[in-house]
């Protein structure tokens, strides 16, 4: 019997955000090792959507094998046969699934997408086709596996969404071709509170911290100087409520910071904010945050120079070489469907 599939990916475009470690890398890692018995863990790379907003590409290659080089810092078990790490663009059969699963894909849901509209603003004239298809690819990568679970954060939900609202039009039009992955509500119970969490900007805590953020200055990269992560914490933006408390609506800035400090130190919000909140200024607070971080970024550095790169290389390789089958066998059932290739 084959396990059910956990599947996940990072793009690998500029360099990694403490939001995408915190809300994506450990979570999906903790769950690797917790739930490989049951379930088969796919970690791929989408490096075909790490270009869909222009980029440096004399970078990308590096970027790639450095974002795979990440997960085994991150504790990844690189030896659990169970866990698979693979390059999108290594499997042919994303894109090929992609131009099949497009002419079965509205031209008005997918403008409706929240993440294309968003990113389109800030790109003002120069957005691509491959940005408008983003999440076309990202179904073919969810379902070429039979994926069941897909953590990802909640500005990706409306992506899983429209995964399944095109595998159930597929399946409906064609027979049962493909597995459709758990809805959105199922997936939160399943991940609990992994799923959704939020890092925000810490200049502009309304908002996410984003890699793709131009100026830097609210966002802490993984690879940033640990000693000037912790300048950019001293310089987060607050409030002049003068109180330590967890409210995102009224007190976002400091929430955020109160967010920051308890994955950092893997405890609830609660108890840091029950350690914190008799304080009546926010200065001794955000030197408390600014140091953990700086610690956090150092110890994570160390363990990113140690990572063996052969054994990387080896690993992804491994795992496309496996891989390669199963999403054939997929897009074989959608070639069979829509006339491509004779019925089996
Ligand atoms: P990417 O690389 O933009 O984001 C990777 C993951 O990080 C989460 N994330 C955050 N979580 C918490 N706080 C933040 N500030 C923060 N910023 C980003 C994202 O929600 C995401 O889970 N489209 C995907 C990549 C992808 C994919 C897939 C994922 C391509 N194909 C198939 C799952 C299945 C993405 O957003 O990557």
């Amino acid at each position: 019997m084959t396990k059910p599939v956990i599947l996940t990916g990072i793009r690998a475009n500029q360099d990694l955000t403490i939001g995408n470690y915190f809300g994506a890398i450990l979570p999906i890692i903790d769950m690797a090792k917790q739930r490989s018995e049951e379930f088969q863990i796919n970690m791929f790379i989408p490096d075909l959507h790490s270009f869909t907003t222009p980029i440096d590409h004399s970078l990308l290659n590096k970027q790639i094998l450095d974002n795979a080089k990440l997960f085994a810092a991150a504790g990844l078990p690189l030896d659990n046969p169970n866990i698979y790490m693979y390059r999108q663009s290594y499997i042919p059969a994303h894109s090929e699934l992609t131009v099949i699963l497009d002419s079965f894909t509205g031209f008005g849901e997918m403008s409706r997408m929240t993440q294309f509209k968003e990113k389109s603003k800030e790109l003002n004239d120069n957005v691509s086709v491959g940005l408008f298809n983003y999440p076309v690819l990202m179904a073919s990568d969810i379902l070429l596996y039979n994926a069941k679970y897909v953590p990802v954060g909640d500005d990706q939900t409306q992506h899983l969404e429209i995964t399944r609202d095109i595998a159930q039009r597929m399946n409906k039009k064609f027979g049962d071709i493909f597995i459709v992955p758990e809805s959105v509500p199922k997936q939160h119970e399943f991940f609990g509170n992994d799923q959704g969490l939020r890092i925000k900007d810490l200049i502009d805590p309304t908002k996410k911290m984003s890699k793709s953020d131009d100026s830097g200055r609210g966002v802490i990269f993984l690879n940033d100087d640990p000693a000037v992560a912790a300048k950019k914490i001293m310089g987060a933006t607050t409030d002049n409520l003068a109180k330590i408390d967890f409210n995102r609506e009224k007190q976002p800035g400091i929430s955020n910071l109160i967010e920051i400090l308890s994955l950092i130190r893997g405890i609830s919000l609660d108890k840091v904010v029950n350690e914190y909140k008799g304080q009546t200024g926010y200065g001794n607070f955000k030197a408390v945050v600014a140091s953990e971080v700086e610690v956090f970024l150092t110890d994570f550095q160390n363990r990113l120079s140690e990572v063996n790169e052969n054994a990387i290389i080896d690993k992804l390789h491994q795992s496309e070489r496996d891989m390669i089958p199963v999403a054939n066998e997929t897009l074989l059932r959608a070639q069979q469907a829509v006339g491509l290739r004779p019925k089996g």
